[in-house]
């Protein structure tokens, strides 16, 4: 019976067809297949459901709705879509995640899905194309990730020796920076510290990379160091750079900032790169390693599986990723001192009271000053100074919150999202460094996990442990020696550039000295003379 029907209905369709001409015919079936085609595209879509999203115009995508500060953008579109939409980005689809429970599922419970990057174009420039920071994800990587990871924690936080090396550096910087503060505000005057802190930080990390530091006004040293906006403008979720290439055929400031990124990771690498030969040819086979280079050197050459330009690759990105991050909080907590002066007194009473007037404040005492230690959590949480990570992308089809994600979608997590939500810590826009508070005065330590400034996951920062300890020695000594004062002529509101990191705009500050040098001094004097003491025994026993 249904053979019967079944041959009735294709006998009809035939004469149907042959009553029309063969042009018609031709095309009627044409349009009959790209409608099959769009109706299965579409259950496909329904079974794997895309997530929602604003209108992407042709050409540009959302990239014109982004603003001047993304991470809000985000915040505010999740308010509407949920804390995972859909952009696009010039034709590229991208997934912003909002929130913890969103970012946690992907970052924590799905690591390996979301730990790849994009393969932008800009990436592929960054330390010689061999960055840790840039390149995806693969087995080369998890090497050289599980080497730097090591090399960081054993020349800083790892053990008390490399912990004492790290405070003996920073108080070399932390003189000089008091030094020059001092020096720049004589006579009531407001400065800028916006370079000196560049310059304080770098030398930290490039005495523990590369086992010497700079002066303040060495030339060569500022022009490497000074270009971290442009970096940051370049790599920083919602960049124009990767998302519209078409923009990279006539002169425009996209293509010129390119450029300028092109040339500036140039430079950085071939620095790093000279330093990785001459700590070649100096390191002595035996010798105990200087510095994180030749940590890092010899590490490769019992992991040979690792080849050798990933090792100045990966020193590049341990001095970048550090000098550019920890200058930038080094702004924002100069910001808040002066912004919140009830607050800088209270610290400075808690580290009078604590570490007295008669030392300077050490690595020891973290855990004796939890206002200072608030203050620090406050700070990354309100600034939120990496709003969004460096972006990743799917490593293979995935799905978040009932949303289908195909492999390689670009991925934004926006970490601002999670330091502001209201339903996680009241009044979010108000700077409040008791929050982190119990009521016994202790530092809560359930509620600062819950900042969100390194990421998590697999390709959580690397530099975690090395930045709260840089940052807590140089907050601490910074209010024990010194008082900082706002200029009155400057506008209060706290006006940023959005990049990777967010930098506050340029201020100026006046910074006096609450007794004199002499702490500081005789600190740096005590130092120098160990260093002598162990340099002379080290050679002693060569
Ligand atoms: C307060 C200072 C710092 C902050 C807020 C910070 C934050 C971050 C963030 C958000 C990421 C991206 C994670 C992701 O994409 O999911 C990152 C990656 C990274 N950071 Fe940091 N960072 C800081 C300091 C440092 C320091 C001092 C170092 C070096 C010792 C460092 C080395 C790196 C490296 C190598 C990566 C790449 C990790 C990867 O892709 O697997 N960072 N950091």
């Amino acid at each position: 019976m249904e053979a019967f029907f079944s041959s009735m209905a294709l006998r009809r369709l035939e004469e149907a067809l042959s009553s029309i001409p063969p042009l018609q015919s031709a095309l009627l079936l044409l349009l009959s297949l790209l409608a099959a085609i769009h109706l299965r595209q579409l259950l496909l879509r329904q079974r794997r459901l895309e997530p929602p999203g604003p209108f992407p115009w042709p050409l540009i995508g959302n990239a014109a709705q982004l603003g001047s500060a993304p991470h809000l953008t985000f915040a505010r579109l999740a308010r509407t879509y949920g804390d995972v939409f859909q952009l696009r980005l010039g034709s590229r689809p991208v997934v912003v995640l909002n929130g913890e429970r969103a970012i946690r599922g992907a970052l924590i419970r799905q690591g390996a899905a979301f730990a790849g990057r994009p393969r932008f174009p800009s990436f592929q420039l960054v330390s010689g194309g061999r960055s840790l920071a840039f390149g995806g994800y693969s087995e080369l990587w998890k090497l050289q990730r599980r080497l730097a990871h090591s090399t960081v924690r054993a020349f800083s936080t790892g053990s008390p020796a490399p912990r004492r090396l790290l405070e003996q550096h920073l108080l070399g910087e932390a003189r000089a920076l008091v030094a020059l503060l001092v020096r720049g505000s004589a006579g009531g005057a407001f400065l800028d510290p916006g370079r000196s802190l560049v310059v304080a930080v770098a030398n930290v990390m490039s005495a523990l990379c590369f086992g010497r530091r700079y002066s303040h006004s060495d030339a060569e040293f500022l022009r490497l160091v000074g270009r971290n906006e442009q970096f940051g403008r370049t790599v920083g979720a919602g960049s124009l750079v990767d998302a519209l290439p078409w923009l990279q055929r006539f002169p425009n400031p996209v293509r010129a900032a390119y450029r300028a990124f092109r040339q500036l990771n140039r430079d950085f690498y071939s620095f790093v790169r000279g330093k990785f030969l001459q700590h070649r040819r100096s390191l002595r086979p035996g010798a105990a390693p200087r510095d994180m280079l030749d940590a890092f050197i010899r590490l490769q050459q019992a992991q040979p599986r690792l080849p050798l330009e990933h090792v100045p690759a990966t020193v590049t990105d341990i001095f970048g990723a550090s000098q550019d991050t920890l200058s930038t909080a080094l702004q924002w907590l100069i910001i808040f001192l002066i912004r919140y002066p009830k607050v800088q007194v209270k610290m400075q009473e808690e580290v009078d009271r604590i570490v007295g007037r008669d030392r300077l404040p050490c690595a020891e005492d973290q855990p004796h000053l939890p206002y200072v230690m608030a203050f620090l959590y406050e700070s990354m949480r309100f600034s939120s100074f990496v709003p969004v990570t460096i972006p990743h992308a799917t490593t293979v089809d995935t799905s978040i919150m009932g949303y289908f994600i195909p492999k390689d979608t670009v991925i934004f997590i926006n970490q601002w999202s999670v330091n502001h939500d209201p339903e996680k810590w009241s009044n979010p826009e108000d700077f409040e460094p008791t929050r982190f508070l119990d009521e016994n005065g202790f530092i809560n330590k359930d509620l600062t996990s819950n900042v969100m400034i390194f990421s998590l996951g697999k390709r959580r920062c690397i530099g975690e442990e090395l930045s709260k300890m840089q940052l807590f020695l140089f907050t601490s000594i910074l209010v024990h020696q010194c008082n900082f004062i706002a200029n009155p002529n400057e506008d209060s509101k706290m006006e940023f550039t959005y990049g990777l990191t967010i930098k506050p705009k340029p201020f100026t500050v006046n910074v006096t000295l609450r007794e004199t040098m002499d702490l500081l001094d005789k600190a740096v004097q005590r130092l120098q003379a160990e260093k002598t003491a162990t340099e002379n025994h080290l050679s002693a026993n060569l």
